[in-house]
């Protein structure tokens, strides 16, 4: 059977943009390509792991539908690629292959490689458009979309970066094949984000579903890919520039990138699995301020733990960490106003809402909590 593949709109005026979603969208990149930003010259940034797999195809495809395409430019994979030095010498490629206004950065891989080179075409020349073909699941239904592009400095992560929005989004879904399943759960965690934000049929259905579409179910994550980006489409489109809504999608990320920034960024945790931990977090700050019924956060942990994600800070540390720690690095995260956190807590599922007021020995009992398992 050949699956239609899916099409989500973004809307914001003038840079309004598609998100294609489905099987064979690197092989066919180019015809998409062609009709979303015509014979424009093209340039490839991607990284070492995801050059070796898709790299070849898209190059084909984008020559036999006829455009221009400058040489591509690889960086290592990992997240030590969103630094500064990187993007000088991505800046630096760009600007020997003679790029010019008109030319589109075509950024092919996770999230690391569609912050990084969305950043480079906001900055190149004072801006050139850009695609995102994302090839993880975290990228295809959070950061490939929304335009939020950036690079981490020793202060912390993401804090120099530029809201620039691509001009299309392919998210083929048959570069999730190769994707170690622990890789799969972490974007996973992001899918469930929004059921919990403002999708509680959405959530449902994940309970009944979401096992056999992180075992590989073809038609489940088409379908739970395109209720993400949708989802977060929806969000964006109302505050592109996160001043109000938009913070929304940060449930679970304020305890989860204080566990981050204590783990120190790399494989011992996940960003995806940070956002599992934190949003249970989340719920359970909710319910001890008597804001959430307990069976929901019951409902939030049993799901999340059933398909294999982490969902307290046990095992992390070695017995090390401590809630006055993890607390600290909340007092740094970008967020804070005034000097003040913002919590993204909920009603129960599928009302999260934002919060100023939160007791910092609430937060401390949270954490203390996660970290006793
Ligand atoms: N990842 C959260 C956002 O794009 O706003």
């Amino acid at each position: 059977m050949t699956r239609q593949n899916s099409i989500v709109p973004v809307a914001l005026d003038d840079r309004s943009y598609d998100i294609h979603i489905g099987p064979g969208l690197i092989r066919n990149a180019g015809a998409h390509i062609r009709d979303a930003v015509g014979d424009r010259p093209l340039v490839v940034l991607t990284d070492s792991a995801v050059a070796e797999l898709h790299l070849s195809p898209l190059l084909d495809s984008l020559r036999a539908a006829g455009s221009r395409v400058l040489d591509p430019i690889v960086v290592p994979s990992g997240e030590a690629s969103k630094d500064m030095e990187k993007l000088g010498e991505v800046m630096d490629a760009l600007l020997s292959r003679g790029i010019e206004r008109k030319t589109v950065l075509v950024a092919l891989g996770g999230g690391v490689v569609g912050d990084l080179g969305g950043f480079a075409a906001a900055i190149a020349l004072r801006g050139i458009d850009f695609i995102q073909v994302p090839t993880t699941l975290l990228s295809q239904v959070d950061s490939s979309v929304g335009g939020k592009t950036g690079i981490n400095s020793r202060h912390g992560k993401n804090l120099i970066g530029a809201f620039h929005q691509p001009r299309l989004v392919l998210a083929d879904t048959d570069s999730l094949k190769t994707l170690p399943r622990r890789e799969v759960l972490a974007g996973y965690a992001e899918v469930v984000k929004y059921g919990l934000i403002d999708r509680p049929d959405f959530f449902t259905w994940l309970e009944a579903n979401g096992k056999a579409l992180v075992d590989g179910d073809d038609a489940l994550l088409m379908e739970a890919i395109r209720v993400s980006c949708a989802a977060k489409a929806d969000i964006v489109g109302q505050d592109e520039k996160e001043s109000g809504l938009r913070e929304l999608l940060n449930l679970g990320h304020t305890f989860g990138h204080a566990l981050e920034a204590e783990a120190g960024y790399g494989a011992t945790l996940l960003h995806g699995e940070s956002v599992a931990i934190g949003m249970v977090m989340a719920f359970d700050l909710s319910v001890r301020m008597g804001l959430c019924p307990a069976g929901d956060l019951a409902r939030v942990r049993a799901h999340l733990s059933d398909v294999g994600l982490p969902i307290s800070a046990a095992h992390l540390g070695g017995g090390t960490w401590t809630a006055d720690k993890l607390a600290a690095h909340m007092a740094k995260d970008k967020k804070v106003k005034d000097g003040r956190v913002t919590f993204i807590l909920a009603r129960g599922i599928g009302k999260a809402f934002r919060c100023a007021d939160v007791a910092l020995e609430d937060v401390k009992e949270v954490l203390a909590a996660s970290l006793a398992g």
